[in-house]
């Protein structure tokens, strides 16, 4: 498990098309920052994590953050509740 001031943040873009090579795609123009906080008291109904989202600089809606957990959840719990390893 992640210890408690863990930050996690996801960078997302868009993916377009290689200019000089078809094939491949390249990142686009940015999309969202997306933040997970490990704190185990202050989140504990989240599996300990704080989610987060922003667009275009600005805090997504607290709604929002609930859709976060119930992916996270359904699929990581094991691996608390990251996608993400660690290279071998
Ligand atoms: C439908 C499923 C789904 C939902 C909903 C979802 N995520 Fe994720 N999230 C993933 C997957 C899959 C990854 C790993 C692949 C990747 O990074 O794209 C990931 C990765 C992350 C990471 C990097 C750490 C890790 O677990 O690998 C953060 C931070 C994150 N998500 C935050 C959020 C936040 C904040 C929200 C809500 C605004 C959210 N996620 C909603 C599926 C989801």
């Amino acid at each position: 498990p992640f210890p408690d001031g863990t930050v996690l943040v996801k960078l997302a873009w868009k993916h377009v098309q290689s200019p000089e090579f078809e094939p491949a795609s390249i990142p686009g123009p940015a999309t969202t920052v997306q933040v997970m906080v490990k704190d185990s008291k202050k989140y504990a109904a989240t599996g300990g994590w704080g989610f987060g989202r922003f667009i275009n600089g600005k805090s997504a809606d607290e709604a929002q953050h609930q859709t976060c957990f119930a992916c996270h959840q359904a699929r990581v719990r094991n691996h608390d509740f990251v996608f993400t390893r660690f290279a071998p």
